[in-house]
């Protein structure tokens, strides 16, 4: 299958990684409004196309946290990573370290922190979810700043789980699910062997070096589910900052208020985020909360943008709606699917490209020179 977009990576890991996993990926919560407009909000947003101001020095770098990225881009983090390729956190790391972006590992990845973090030299970023076992909390945070995790995420759009009818259907949950993931599997010969499904079972690495014990896709949804805090406010978040002395990201902010709490509580950054159309169905996508976000907080804080983008055109668009730089979620997450670390690394080279010819043809050498001039205000035709 030729590849050309992260759309063909899609269609690529749809057909290689069994439907208990792509759906995973790929599903939104309820009837799936948010997760489609997420992207259809963006892609409407159009860009204004301007000529002939010598754009031989485009140029996507930025510097974000102290860090030199190739261009405004980290990679989300993304739970059970390794399930779309053999060690997939490990794989994904090592690609987003080639192409100069950060990678963020997930509380809830497969490899644990100690065997992500040796395996490149730029320092990870750690999400960390609001667990009720703040031992846990402390443990993780401790083992991050012990592997050397420059930055944290903190996500808190999760005080409770979105339900996802999606993984019901497919086999990710409801009943029979054992049975229906073997077959699956079976159908799926070359996914199972190179994540190695029929040898040593998954285990989600963070949690289960913590409970000591082997914590398997079943038990982890069911651990998580148990150990989700709905208690959670901006206390826990100063009782966190005890333990994390490093720049501290907030992730999952969709309303300017929540934005200018955060820039109170002195934040490095927040995330605009509604976790990729996961969490509450219904809610603004990205691209719309974005605006009204920057406005109230450009400059006091680095705001990131996550949700819906699935090329470097899109990137764009963020950033001239306002972020400072974005996260990709799915984009990545299926080209790791269809073609393990080399795909990620296809993957962020295409979006590059993307970038370049949208920086080129909005007049805009550097990222620091898109504003909202870059679009055009449709409202005003
Ligand atoms: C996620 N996301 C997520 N976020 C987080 O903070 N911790 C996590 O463990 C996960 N896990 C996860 C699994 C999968 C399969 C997906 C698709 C997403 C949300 C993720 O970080 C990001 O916010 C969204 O993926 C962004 O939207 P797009 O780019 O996927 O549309």
């Amino acid at each position: 299958m030729i590849i050309s977009s992260a759309n063909d990576y899609r269609k690529a890991a749809k057909r290689r990684v069994p439907p208990f996993m792509f759906h995973y990926a790929d599903g939104g919560s309820y009837a799936e409004h948010t997760l489609q407009r997420n992207v259809s909000d963006l892609s409407d947003i159009a860009l204004r196309q301007r000529v002939l101001k010598d754009m031989s020095n485009v140029n996507t770098e930025i510097e974000l946290f102290g860090e030199k990225l190739s261009m405004p881009v980290a990679l989300a983090p993304v739970g059970a990573l390794g399930m779309y390729a053999r060690r997939g956190e490990v794989q994904a790391a090592q690609a987003a370290e080639k192409k100069g972006v950060p990678f963020t590992l997930s509380t809830v990845s497969i490899c644990p922190i100690e065997e992500v973090a040796p395996a490149i030299k730029r320092p990870l970023w750690f999400q960390l979810y609001v667990l009720k076992d703040r031992g846990f909390m402390k443990n993780a945070l401790e083992r991050a700043k012990a592997a050397g995790c420059s930055t944290l995420v903190f996500t808190v759009d999760m005080p409770t789980p979105g339900a996802r009818y999606r993984d019901m259907h497919s086999g990710m949950s409801g009943p029979y699910k054992e049975i229906r993931r073997v077959l699956q599997s079976m159908i799926h010969p070359f996914w199972a062997w190179d994540v190695g499904i029929h040898g040593k079972p998954h285990t989600l690495g963070n949690i289960s070096k913590y409970v000591g014990k082997e914590i398997g896709l079943d038990d982890y949804i069911g651990w998580l589910t148990e150990n989700f805090d709905p208690s959670i406010s901006w206390k826990d978040l100063e009782w966190i900052r005890e333990f994390w002395d490093g720049p501290m990201v907030i992730k999952g902010i969709l309303d300017p208020e929540d934005a200018k709490d955060a820039v109170r509580f002195g934040a490095d950054g927040i995330v605009v985020s509604n976790h990729g159309g996961r969490q509450l169905d219904g809610v603004l996508s990205s691209a719309r909360a974005l605006p009204a976000i920057a406005d109230a907080v450009k400059g006091d804080i680095k705001i990131l943008a996550d949700s819906g983008i699935r090329n470097g055109l899109d990137v764009v668009r963020m950033i001239a709606l306002g972020a400072d730089a974005c996260m990709l979620g799915r984009s990545f997450v299926y080209a790791l699917g269809a073609e393990g670390g080399a795909g990620v690394e296809n993957m962020l080279d295409i979006f590059k490209k993307e970038m370049r010819v949208a920086m080129t043809l909005t007049s805009n050498e550097k990222i620091s020179n898109i504003s909202r001039d870059a679009l055009v205000d449709l409202s005003k035709l």
